[in-house]
């Protein structure tokens, strides 16, 4: 896959700038360019939508989707944490192949890590659709071919059986970093509203695939998937669409499909002393782990069917806020603080356990999470109801805060309208210097 890895004629374009968060300065790729220098002159005569983005990014500007491209996989931190919400998911989790060992892991992560540099920038992988030799499968799967990078970011997390063997009679440090392992990377315990699908949760490997175009992620997991051949495999995987939260005020709060507005409270991109305290991990960790974070990810269904049968006033006082602005039920703009306190009638105005009340700072000694989850729908069932939830996701400094809570949530008004059918929890890695690989320090 090394040699695979050089581009299809000359240098690749370098985009310079941190993977820590902010949407990066758009460049053209290079098809991009070979495209406009066919044309004749930019911006003009580009044939078809491809090449109106084009001619838009060459101007410095926006794509025809009116969104700037790529975000830089390298920098202080991963990309796709602090990143302003995309609009689609892939998530995939992957286990290692019985007997793979610690180079096997190695050159995976180097190999993927190569691969992301590429993928993230709109590049195809190897030499793209034209192998050079006909009788051979082309490097690259090709169906993103054309697309803008779409803001894809990748996101790489390691399990904890990675460390302490899947416990199926194997080694108990397959891959020689169990001393490695953090004192916090503990297994989540099971949680009210838990009916997890074993075969849906966990993994020694996850990866996080956000973009703006749906085909973009999809591909870019595709493609980690061909090239992980025989050293990990694909475990599980899901597709998300329309984000959850906001990440970045200069986002509007979305929607979840109980139509409530998400992620108004959600740790923000600026707020760089929340994010010290509450996502990033310090000092308290091995090096390989520092500026990363831990990754949550809970497959929540929701019964849709039930929940748009219950009244205006049960849904909101099931949140706590009013569903079409947001707000606190206590009055005020979405972004007032709610008042836990008032009573109406000697009664709470925030029902006790409202959504909000149960999650907030307030009830839980300060604990804050930075959620980026995706609404999901996988068809429909026999009885005519749609597999619809939340693909929830949440980073966070330490599981604790997670653990804390979910159980905090224990007696959620919501608990009424979900189950959790999947879970997951991997340590991410701090951010991937330029000629690095995810995870390097892990083996130093
Ligand atoms: C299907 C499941 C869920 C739905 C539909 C949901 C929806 C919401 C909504 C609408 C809000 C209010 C707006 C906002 O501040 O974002 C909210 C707040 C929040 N949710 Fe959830 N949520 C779900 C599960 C969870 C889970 C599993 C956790 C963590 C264990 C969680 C943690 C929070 C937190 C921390 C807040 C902010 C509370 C505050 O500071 O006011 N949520 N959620």
């Amino acid at each position: 896959m090394n040699g695979a890895m050089e581009p299809a004629g000359g240098e690749p374009e370098e985009v310079e700038g941190e993977g820590s968060g902010e949407t990066g300065a758009l460049r053209p790729s290079r098809r991009g360019l070979l495209g406009l220098l066919g044309a004749g002159v930019a911006g003009l005569a580009v044939g078809g939508a491809g090449g109106a983005a084009i001619a838009a990014s060459a101007a410095g500007g926006q794509t025809a989707a009116g969104r700037s491209s790529v975000v830089p996989f390298h920098g202080e931190h991963q990309a796709g944490i602090v990143t302003p919400a995309q609009d689609r998911l892939h998530f995939a989790a992957f286990n290692m192949v019985s007997g793979s060992s610690r180079d096997d892991l190695i050159q995976l992560l180097r190999d993927w890590s190569e691969a992301a540099e590429r993928l993230t920038q709109g590049r195809p992988l190897g030499t793209g659709l034209e192998p050079g030799d006909a009788l051979l499968p082309p490097d690259d799967t090709g169906e993103a071919e054309g697309l803008q990078a779409g803001n894809l970011t990748l996101t790489f997390g390691l399990g904890r059986s990675l460390f302490t063997g899947s416990g199926e009679g194997g080694s108990e440090d397959p891959y020689g970093i169990r001393s490695q392992l953090p004192a916090a990377f503990e297994p989540l315990p099971s949680f009210a509203f838990d009916l997890l699908e074993p075969a849906q949760s966990g993994g020694d490997l996850c990866v996080q695939a956000c973009a703006d175009d749906p085909q973009v992620a999809v591909h870019a997991i595709r493609n980690l998937a061909r090239i992980a051949v025989g050293r990990t495999h694909l475990a599980w995987s899901q597709l998300g669409f329309g984000r959850t939260a906001s990440t970045s005020r200069r986002q509007d709060t979305p929607r979840n499909l109980f139509g409530f507005k998400d992620g108004t409270m959600n740790v923000m991109s600026d707020e760089t002393e929340a994010l010290a305290e509450h996502v990033w991990v310090g000092d308290e960790a091995p090096a390989w782990l520092r500026g990363g974070s831990y990754i949550v990810t809970r497959k929540i269904l929701m019964t849709i069917e039930a929940w748009d049968r219950a009244s205006l006033a049960e849904q909101e006082r099931t949140f706590g806020r009013t569903k079409l602005a947001g707000a606190p039920l206590t009055g005020g703009g979405e972004f007032d603080h709610p008042d836990f306190a008032a009573e109406r009638d000697g009664a709470p105005v925030i029902d006790m356990a409202a959504h909000v009340r149960l999650a907030h700072p307030d009830q839980n000694g300060g604990t804050r999470i930075l959620r980026r989850g995706y609404n999901y729908v996988d068809g429909s069932n026999e009885l005519g109801q749609l597999g619809a939830g939340l693909f929830f996701i949440s980073f966070q400094r330490d599981p604790a805060a997670f653990v804390r809570l979910q159980r905090s949530l224990k007696h959620d008004l919501l608990g009424e309208y979900i189950r959790h059918i999947s879970s997951g929890l991997w340590a991410v890695p701090g951010g991937v210097r330029r000629g690095e690989f995810v995870g390097q320090r892990l083996f130093d």
